[in-house]
């Protein structure tokens, strides 16, 4: 059996004729950027998760980026990050030219460590944003980190590109901090068919001050008193996503199924003590899109051995980071060495994706955990699960 990471194709099929229909009717009009398709997809999200404002643009790392230009972040200021996340949230903050602060995170939930950002806090001048990541489709601590933030009066910008739909009790993600990002990548939750993106705002001047940068800074046409650049949305992306919207709480149910199959899957083979499941530090609060599991992230010291293994079984899996930010080639005039985020580095070692998708069959999971099983039968024998 072959089970692969993610099959969009099988999300695709259903709606096929009504993704066709809307973007052909976008190459009817010929309005291909931006126009009443953006405009309604800034309004439908905007609604959905609660922002004040929704800007549509060219990709999840635009959105940032242009969030970023829109605050005057540059040189000389510093933006606390995590270090275990996608390269793009501490990439934008390095192309405007601010200096990148890391605190690590907590092991639990891969997300910013309230303790360590506080430490980050006070040891560093001029911080202009704190960043936390909604990582894999969970959101972070939002209420120390909202306190710490409050305490040093520095703005939150939460990394929602992969938490569109993700509650916490504070509100969506994305729209619960000042401002907000979310990813149209294919593979996201909310897929484009292509790349998109979108940016959230309370403030209406800076939702504003966003929508001129997005087109160059232009206002009005051909006249500039800003330097914006090119991160307008296209028409077609918009349609697709539109279309596509009403679905995504379903398909968050369908993930949190599959994520529960797996647990009873693992208790089953009597796995719980040997791999690390994903914590759900918002389930208690009743609220049911607490965690929409855009990845669901296992743990194990024998990862690399797991992810052979699972290849060889045509099982399909990623290493979401196989090395955290600070310790990569292009941030090494930060000074940062290994060992300064110990968890951050601990994860990026032992987590390993599994197939989630709405889609997965049971008889799918369950060859996945048989699989995974095999393997830790097979190392039990060699004596390898001992040596950990
Ligand atoms: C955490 C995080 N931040 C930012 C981005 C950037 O989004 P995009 O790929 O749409 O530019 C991604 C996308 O993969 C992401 O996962």
């Amino acid at each position: 059996m072959r089970v692969p990471l993610l099959d969009l194709k099988l999300q695709y099929a259903p709606l096929k004729a009504e993704i066709l229909a809307a973007i052909e009717q976008v190459a009817d009009s010929q309005q291909l950027v931006l126009g009443p398709q953006v405009d309604a997809l800034e309004a439908a999200i905007a609604a959905y998760t609660g922002a004040g404002h929704a800007i549509g643009v060219s990709s999840g790392t635009d959105a940032q980026l242009v969030l970023l230009m829109a605050l005057g972040i540059g040189p000389g200021d510093a933006v606390i990050t995590s270090p275990y996340t996608f390269f793009a949230t501490a990439g934008c903050v390095e192309r405007l030219g601010a200096r990148i602060v890391f605190a690590d995170i907590d092991p639990l939930t891969f997300n910013l460590c309230p303790a360590a950002l506080k430490i980050a806090l006070s040891q560093t001048p001029n911080v202009k944003a704190i960043i936390p990541v909604h990582l894999f489709g969970c959101c972070a601590d939002m209420n120390a980190i909202q306190a710490l933030a409050a305490q040093y009066d520095v703005p939150v910008l939460e990394d929602a590109a992969q938490a569109l739909g993700c509650a916490h009790p504070l509100g969506s993600a994305g729209a619960i901090a000042q401002a907000g990002w979310y990813s149209f990548y294919p593979t996201k939750n909310l897929g484009a068919f292509g790349d998109a993106g979108m940016v959230t705002c309370k403030d209406p001047e800076l939702a504003a001050k966003i929508r001129q940068l997005r087109n160059h800074g232009m206002e009005p046409r051909y006249y500039h008193n800003a330097v914006g650049g090119n991160f307008r949305l296209d028409a077609i992306q918009a349609a697709v996503l539109n279309l596509k919207l009403p679905h995504l709480d379903a398909w968050g149910q369908g993930r949190r199924e599959r994520a529960a199959q797996y647990r009873r899957g693992f208790t089953a083979e009597g796995l719980n003590g040997l791999l690390g499941l994903p914590t759900e530090p918002w389930a208690q609060s009743g609220i049911p899109n607490h965690h929409i599991y855009n990845q669901f992230i296992i743990r194990t010291s024998r990862r690399d051995a797991l992810k052979s293994f699972l290849t060889a079984a045509e099982i399909g899996t990623e290493i979401y980071y196989p090395l955290p930010l600070h310790l990569q080639e292009c941030f090494k005039h930060l000074g940062y060495h290994a060992g300064d985020f110990p968890e951050a580095e601990r994860a990026s070692q032992e987590t390993l994706a599994l197939p989630i998708f709405p889609e997965l069959r049971d008889d799918q999971q369950a060859y996945v955990v048989n699989k995974i099983s095999e393997f830790y039968k097979s190392g039990d024998l060699a004596g390898e699960n001992r040596a950990q």
